[in-house]
């Protein structure tokens, strides 16, 4: 979307953004996906809708899922010709897509993770840069960052850690959130950043020790792995013969589901050998697509490959 902004895993803060939506990947996606009049999309991920966009001015009808109420409300307030908005996870695009009376499209897009609107939102709690509510709930319902950190057994803050944030200290900073909150509860973003910081003792300069923590606790509280697991199927099954996959992830815990469930399905096909990555220039412009990779698919026609 409008990334122009480095996310919270950047080492320096936040940039003020213009709102304009910038998509990742834009001329790979539409290569990759093919649309054209008459077609019809799913994307998963709407956010800026920065990629419904030029879906759309090719001519496609999308379907915008979302799971964030602010990202949909802006998206309602577009206007955009061609696009029906859908609140929900990805993971249950068969059902909300059938609630829409559709049972098969001609291509799925994920543009997983969050948006550059979250992390610039100062009060969703995404970002270690500024104070605000430790929340990071993209869907506003469910369990917070901050009940996380106050209510879950050491042992299990140190593997989430470890796990999703792959920090090789993740039981030391486990001890200091338990720690910290026996005294008072984390309850905010700078608090939780600093007492990760205290796990660092030599940390002067350089990327901040608490941006693994949280994109830990980010994925966890969204259940970004266990949706992604779930979208890829459910987008496998909706997807009609010669229909399109695309899925642009930002971590290597992302891209290995990504790569393992294409190499796994016995209906898709990846369409490239390798991951696509953002060309010289789009990294340069734009920081967040430095680490974006793009692996797509085209589902075969059983009747053709039985
Ligand atoms: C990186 S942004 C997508 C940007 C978009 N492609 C664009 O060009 O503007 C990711 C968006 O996906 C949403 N999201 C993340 N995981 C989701 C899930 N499991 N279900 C539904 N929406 C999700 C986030 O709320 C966020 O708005």
């Amino acid at each position: 979307m409008n990334n122009t902004a480095p996310d919270s895993s950047s080492d320096s803060p936040p940039t003020p953004v213009a709102l304009t939506h910038v998509p990742v990947l834009a001329a790979e996606v539409l290569d990759a996906l093919n649309p054209a009049p008459g077609k019809m999309f799913v994307d998963g991920t709407l956010g800026g809708a920065g990629h419904t966009r030029l879906l759309l001015a090719a001519g496609a009808r999308v379907y915008g899922i979302d799971q964030d109420p602010f990202a949909l409300d802006r998206a309602r307030e577009a206007g955009l010709d061609g696009l029906t908005v859908l609140q929900g996870n990805y993971r249950d695009m068969g059902a909300l897509l059938a609630g829409a009376g559709v049972s098969e499209v001609d291509g799925v897009l994920l543009d997983i993770g969050v948006s550059s609107f979250q992390l610039d939102d100062t009060d969703r709690g995404f970002s270690y840069h500024s104070e605000a509510p430790l929340d990071m709930r993209m869907s506003q319902s469910g369990e917070s960052a901050a009940e996380v950190v106050n209510t879950y057994p050491e042992a299990e803050l140190a593997s989430i850690i470890y796990e999703y944030g792959e920090d090789r200290l993740s039981r030391r900073i486990a001890r200091g959130i338990v720690y910290a909150r026996e005294k008072a509860p984390i309850e905010t973003t700078v608090q939780l950043a600093e007492i990760v910081k205290r796990a660092y003792p030599g940390f002067s300069k350089g990327i901040h020790p608490a941006r693994r923590t949280f994109q830990a606790l980010r994925i966890h509280v969204n259940d970004e792995l266990g949706a992604l697991r779930d979208g890829l199927s459910a987008a496998e099954a909706l997807l009609r013969p010669g229909g399109r996959l695309a899925v642009i992830s930002f971590h290597s815990l992302e891209d290995r589901i990504v790569k393992r469930f294409l190499l796994g399905s016995a209906a898709l096909r990846p369409l490239t050998k390798r991951p696509v990555i953002a060309a010289e220039d789009e990294q340069a412009s734009n920081p967040r697509a430095r680490s974006a990779k793009l692996r797509s698919a085209e589902k075969l026609d059983p009747e053709v490959t039985a």
